[in-house]
């Protein structure tokens, strides 16, 4: 199964948030908000995993992981930035659609980088179990903040499904951490 692999799990994520970027940009006026949740919901559990997860692999067994690493950081804290004041300025800021352009941009050339920098290099440096028991800990960060709540359990998500992003990273945090045993 192709989720299996942390590596192919977080690339289909990339793919997922790009198709959400689409669904806020298509979205008609009274569903943007609900559209831009999922946004936010999708992009705060990727990146917390990736920091969480991979990224500490990499520094640690890729040459120049460091360097790698500390490049894809500073990517990412731009885009968490964005993010964030995007959420706190929300759907009705006359500059949100401006806002919106610029993360895309920023997350998607972030991806891109993750992909050719990191990711291809990690895949030839980790073993099948390493990168499912990496899945695992991906999944449990997803599982806690689902990107489409099932109907019915919508209302036990509530909470976390309309959180600030930074609530939303921290419930990621602490399940990933869970899941790989660190606590
Ligand atoms: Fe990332
Ligand atoms: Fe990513």
């Amino acid at each position: 199964m192709a989720e299996q692999d942390v590596i192919e799990l977080l690339m289909a994520q990339h793919g997922r948030i790009r198709d959400l970027f689409d669904e806020v940009e298509q979205a008609p006026p009274d569903k943007v908000g609900d559209a831009f949740e999922r946004l936010t919901r999708m992009l705060s559990v990727h990146e917390t995993a990736e920091e969480e997860i991979v990224h500490p692999y990499a520094r640690r067994k890729l040459d120049n992981g460091h360097g790698v690493v500390a490049d894809r950081l500073t990517e990412e804290n731009r885009a968490k930035r964005l993010l964030l004041d995007l959420h706190k300025s929300g759907v009705d800021h006359p500059r949100f659609w401006e806002g919106l352009a610029a993360l895309r941009t920023a997350v998607m050339a972030h991806a891109r980088s993750e992909e050719r920098y990191e990711f291809a290099r990690l895949r030839a440096h980790t073993s099948v179990v390493e990168r499912r028991a990496m899945a695992a800990a991906v999944r449990a960060a997803e599982a806690l903040a689902p990107v489409r709540p099932h109907p019915g359990t919508e209302s036990a998500t509530r909470n976390l499904v309309m959180g600030a992003p930074l609530a939303v990273m921290d419930r990621a945090r602490e399940a990933i951490r869970k899941a790989l045993g660190k606590r």
